[in-house]
């Protein structure tokens, strides 16, 4: 713990920052709250667990994908590379891709929550022993720096392989496309010329799979919708009744995405610390947009930040898909 505490590079977001999110958010006239605050340690927490539920597919399909083709794409990206995780999970998935590399440089996962990312990379670190690993805990969805490979501990005449983004779970589709299509850009000259991503996106399938996904029967994605407001409460001395609002989660085709909202019961007012919030019974706060690609689209978005799709593996059932990108 101790030696990842050390190596840390930390700009996590401060209070200030997500006061001014929400006060933004909840003053438009169609409120909404950024997705990217859901992942606090009990957000964190309530997503793990709703990768494991029977309804969710996306996590279990792309590992499913990872383990049967890391060995594929170990061998196309070649030794020693630095990997940069965006957004660090549970860590299963880097653990099949860890262990299918050549001789990884370094392991950088860059990640928004503190605590998450701290308690995540202490255990993978005494899985990987020999493996330098530097997490950097920021916000991603902004432009930050890369720390020097070599503040890793890694020796100083090891010549770096070239670098390796890795952004799975279909995170992805929490941007809008344009977003996405920028944040694949900004990522493709932190990674600089010749690097890699390796990309998980979610495809467009049935609105009952789909539907049945984000409301699951036990209820875990209402709670980590929830959270965000128990957050408000607890970070910025809100005042909302949890048991006044209700998760409500569904497709729009012609966005092609599943929205996730939180619907106030009645006609109500909230406090957050000195500012007044009114709700109308029946109105909601739009908490996160996830959308979904086709595999073509997946490529175009890919295309339109300068990346080639080298190779694309989807599992039998095409519910996920996992892309390999170059950089030129
Ligand atoms: C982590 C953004 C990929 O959109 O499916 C899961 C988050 N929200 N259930 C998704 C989420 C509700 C998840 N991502």
């Amino acid at each position: 713990m101790s030696d990842a505490l050390n190596r840390l590079h930390d700009i996590e977001p401060s209070v200030g920052e997500f006061r001014d999110a929400v006060l933004a958010g909840l003053a438009h006239p169609r409120k909404s709250l950024p997705s990217k605050f859901f992942y606090d340690a009990e957000g964190s927490r309530l997503f793990d667990r709703i990768t494991e539920l029977p309804e969710y597919y996306p996590t279990r399909t792309e590992c499913r994908i990872l383990r049967d083709h890391a060995g594929d794409i170990a061998g196309l990206i070649g030794p020693g590379v630095r990997l940069v995780e965006f957004g660090s999970g549970a860590g299963i998935k880097i653990r099949l891709l860890l262990s299918a590399l050549d001789r990884p440089a370094a392991y950088v996962p860059v990640d928004i929550s503190r605590q998450h990312l701290l308690t995540a990379t202490a255990r993978l670190a005494r899985e990987f022993p020999g493996l330098p690993i530097v997490p950097v805990c920021a916000d991603y969805t902004r432009p930050f720096t890369l720390p020097d490979h070599r503040s890793a501990g890694a020796g100083h005449d090891t010549v770096p392989g070239p670098a390796v983004g890795f952004f799975p779970g279909s995170t992805i589709g929490n941007f809008t496309p344009a977003e996405a299509r920028d944040f694949l850009e900004t990522a493709r000259c932190l990674l600089g010329p010749g690097s890699s991503m390796i990309l998980g996106i979610d495809l467009r399938k049935d609105e009952g799979t789909l539907s049945r996904a984000y409301n699951d029967t036990a209820g875990v994605t209402a709670a980590f919708n929830l959270n965000l407001l128990r957050r408000i409460n607890r970070e910025l001395d809100g005042t909302f009744s949890l048991d006044q609002f209700t998760h409500a989660a569904w497709w729009n085709a012609r966005q092609g995405r599943v929205e996730m909202h939180l619907v106030s019961r009645r006609d109500q007012e909230v406090g957050i610390g000195a500012h007044r919030v009114r709700f109308r019974a029946g109105e909601t706060i739009h908490t996160e947009n996830s959308y979904k690609y086709s595999l073509d689209q997946a490529r175009d978005l890919a295309a339109g930040a300068g990346y080639r799709t080298r190779t694309a593996w989807t599992d039998d059932a095409a519910l996920f898909a996992v892309l390999l990108l170059t950089a030129p």
